[in-house]
């Protein structure tokens, strides 16, 4: 199915082409005066020049071929030559009718099918989840399913970061609280003991204080680069050490991140390419790309038309340790390799743009990818507190995502309680639900790249542009479908008729822009339109509700097509909310 623009574009081209007119003219977009008219186009004005001809002159014609339209109800030309339309409600049931039994509401498959690379996540293992993973996880969620929505194959890779420095950090201060560990023993030639000398909990304190403490204290940093070295080249003991590590801490993200609904295809690390270092290194060594720079191995990638300087892409520490930039590399060349995708995705912080720059430049340069591979940064902005800085804990600290699900839970369920009666049980299970919804709306209902404040109280809300808010809209209706299947009515087979007034017109009219939103949501990647399209739908469902008597409707034809309209709206709704990652409770 055509999106409603192209639709109408192409009605009123004929019209434009049948008064003598260049049909390319008849470019039809939404009304900026909706006191006015529902779209309009402004070809007469376009055409003025070319016709030598007062564009209401040329409005008038087109109008006059525009009388009885099966599209528009109402075209009309006004001064100084705009034609403002109505769409005939005949037309638009054609549309929803359409929308309602093709599969997808009517969305076309993509011209040409992508295979698409997702690297999001990100987290860090021997660190707990903080609100700072948030964004990556919930947008990149979102961005996996609204691609595989719109017809691509996605493949998701949390790509945990296990392999750089921060491992060599914990290791070291493991080693200052238990350095009789046989771990550490390199002569040490036994098993090594089946269970973890640490727990997640300890993680917590242990590697921010080491990162602290490397950077005040250069003896304590050359250690931590020792460990780091000693991991990455194969001492038995460290890797030991380091999988006990992977085996406390992996399972602690799987909880957290199934808690917000995010799932990925890949579990993969950074450590998971280790073995392809080597000849990588070798390969942009021996073609001449890479070269020895203070000790250092780097790829120049710096280009003539640069305005700002890039520095070179460092490969390999003077120490010959990999860095951050050889593990991504690394893995460009691995997923060229494994799955060949035609454009991989970074969901990563916004302050890592430049890095990535260069990464890409380096993988173009090296050849790691295809001239055609699109690699696409998406750098998100940070989650700032009421005071617009980085968020905190109420002591300054920094809070564990866990107690920020938790927090926004109990709002959650502070607000159920007040508002109604619900058994305790269900009311924390919807809370749970609530919740998560108050999140990632709160997060994804905001452009990608800017910086948001989280507010709680307005997240948690059932009133405004919210995730409860669109939850809310959604039990609404199932409320009112479970009450007509209580009366004996079917859901099946239920006829439409056009819209009876304007709320009901509304409600369609926001309806049939499903497929034009998913379509600029995938290609622009911005979960934020996916919100704004369930945000004007929940409105025009929700004045459509105020203005219409649905159950105690006597005309039975009309209460079945109001039924069908309720529908087809919940499973608009639904599978928009399932695109941003969360779902809705039947009774809140
Ligand atoms: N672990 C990284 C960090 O905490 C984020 C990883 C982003 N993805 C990537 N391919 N580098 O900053």
């Amino acid at each position: 199915m055509k999106k409603i623009l192209e639709l109408l574009s192409e009605e009123m081209g004929k019209a434009f082409e049948a008064a003598g007119y260049d049909g390319a003219l008849g470019r039809v977009t939404l009304s900026n005066r909706p006191d006015l008219c529902e779209y309009q186009c402004n070809g007469a004005m376009a055409g003025a020049k070319q016709y030598k001809k007062a564009p209401i002159a040329i409005a008038g014609e087109v109008a006059k071929q525009l009388e009885g339209s099966r599209v528009f109800s109402e075209a009309a030309a006004v001064a100084p030559g705009f034609l403002n339309l109505k769409l005939s409600e005949s037309y638009l049931l054609e549309m929803v009718k359409a929308m309602a039994s093709e599969p997808k509401f009517g969305l076309e498959p993509p011209e040409k099918k992508k295979k698409i690379v997702i690297d999001y996540g990100g987290a860090n293992v021997a660190k707990p989840l903080h609100v700072g993973h948030i964004r990556p996880a919930v947008i990149g969620e979102s961005v996996k399913r609204i691609c595989r929505y719109a017809g691509h194959e996605v493949i998701g890779d949390a790509h945990l970061g296990d392999w750089g420095l921060q491992m060599g950090l914990v290791i070291t201060a493991l080693q200052d609280i238990q350095p009789d560990l046989a771990y550490f023993d390199e002569s040490y030639q036994g098993e090594y003991p089946k269970e973890a000398p640490f727990t997640i909990s300890q993680f917590e304190e242990l590697y921010p204080a080491a990162s602290a403490k490397s950077k005040e204290d250069p003896a304590y940093k050359a250690r931590a680069m020792e460990a780091t070295f000693k991991l990455q080249s194969g001492v038995r003991g460290y890797r030991a050490l380091w999988q006990q590590i992977l085996n406390v801490s992996v399972p602690d993200l799987k909880k957290n991140y199934a808690r917000l609904n995010v799932e990925f295809d890949l579990w993969k690390g950074e450590s998971d390419v280790r073995d392809l270092i080597p000849e990588m290194v070798d390969y942009m060594k021996t073609n001449g790309y890479a070269h020895i720079s203070e000790g250092a191995l780097v790829v120049d990638v710096k280009e003539e038309t640069d305005t700002k300087e890039i520095p070179p892409c460092m490969i390999l520490k003077s120490d010959g340790a990999a860095l951050y930039n050889t593990t991504d590399l690394a893995t460009i060349l691995e997923r060229m390799r494994l799955y060949h995708p035609d454009e991989i995705i970074y969901v990563v912080d916004k302050r890592q743009e430049l890095y990535f720059e260069q990464v890409f430049r380096c993988a173009r340069k090296t050849k790691l990818v295809e001239p055609e591979t699109e690699l696409k940064f998406l750098g998100f902005g940070t989650m700032n507190g009421s005071d617009g800085k980085p968020f905190k804990t109420r002591d300054g600290g920094v809070m564990r995502l866990e107690n920020l699900i938790r927090e926004t839970e109990e709002e959650m369920y502070r607000k159920i309680r007040e508002g109604r009666q619900m058994p305790e049980e269900e009311a924390r299970q919807t809370a749970g639900q609530v919740a998560v919804s108050a999140l990632k709306y709160g997060d994804l209902s905001n452009q990608a790249s800017k910086d948001y404040i989280f507010d709680i109280d307005r997240f948690t809300s059932f009133e405004g542009d919210t995730g409860p808010y669109i939850l809310y809209t959604i039990v609404r209706i199932k409320s009112i479908l479970s009450r007509f299947v209580g009366q004996g009515g079917s859901l099946e087979h239920l006829m439409l008729l056009p819209a009876a007034d304007e709320s009901e017109k509304a409600l369609e009219m926001a309806l049939v822009q499903f497929n034009t939103m998913l379509q600029a949501a995938e290609q622009e990647t911005a979960p934020h339109k996916v919100c704004a399209y369930l945000y004007d739908l929940a409105n025009a469902f929700n004045h459509f509700y105020h203005e219409t008597k649905i159950l105690s409707e006597e005309d039975r034809g009309k209460k079945e097509s109001l039924i069908a309209l309720l529908v087809l709206t919940r499973d608009v709704l639904e599978t928009c909310i399932d695109l941003l990652g969360f779902e809705a409770p039947e009774k809140m």
